[in-house]
């Protein structure tokens, strides 16, 4: 944290790259970690929260191993992103917002993840998937 924090003229301005790497090594922020990131960057806790709030790639509730985003905002909507998250719902039994009872899915629904034409989006983990489609899901649950 130290080697992050110190790459920045101001210390606080380290926030969400500490707050991913925390994120990285721990799968989701708890509010200890959020109270311990407040005081290593000597600003309100409040801050620190409303930061982690605001991000939904910053997961405030322990994620599945495989942490499934599908964007529904209008171009995702219009090309089937409701249809999508129907089907990773049926092939995992789980509803967004939910993780899988061996812990290794979570299913969220996303606003815009900025690749509009490559809509519908899904993010899972760090990786983008376009034009997404039941065969891309499969895949990549099996995977
Ligand atoms: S609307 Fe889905 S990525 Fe922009």
């Amino acid at each position: 944290m130290d080697k992050i924090a110190g790459q920045y003229e101001v210390k606080r301005a380290a926030l969400l790259p500490l707050l991913r790497f925390v994120q990285q090594k721990h799968g989701w922020i708890t509010p200890e970690i959020e109270q311990n990131m407040a005081e290593y960057l000597e600003m309100p806790l409040v801050q620190v929260h409303e930061v982690v709030c605001f991000y939904h790639l910053l997961n405030q509730h322990k994620k599945g191993h495989c942490h499934l985003s599908v964007c529904q905002t209008t171009a995702c909507s219009l090309r089937g992103a409701d249809e999508m998250i129907q089907y990773i719902s049926d092939k995992l039994k789980i509803r967004p917002g939910e993780t899988t009872a061996d812990g290794r899915f979570s299913l969220s629904v996303v606003e815009c993840l900025g690749a509009c034409d490559q809509a519908p989006v899904m993010q899972c983990n760090e990786e983008y998937v376009g034009l997404l489609d039941k065969k891309k899901i499969d895949k990549i649950v099996d995977r």
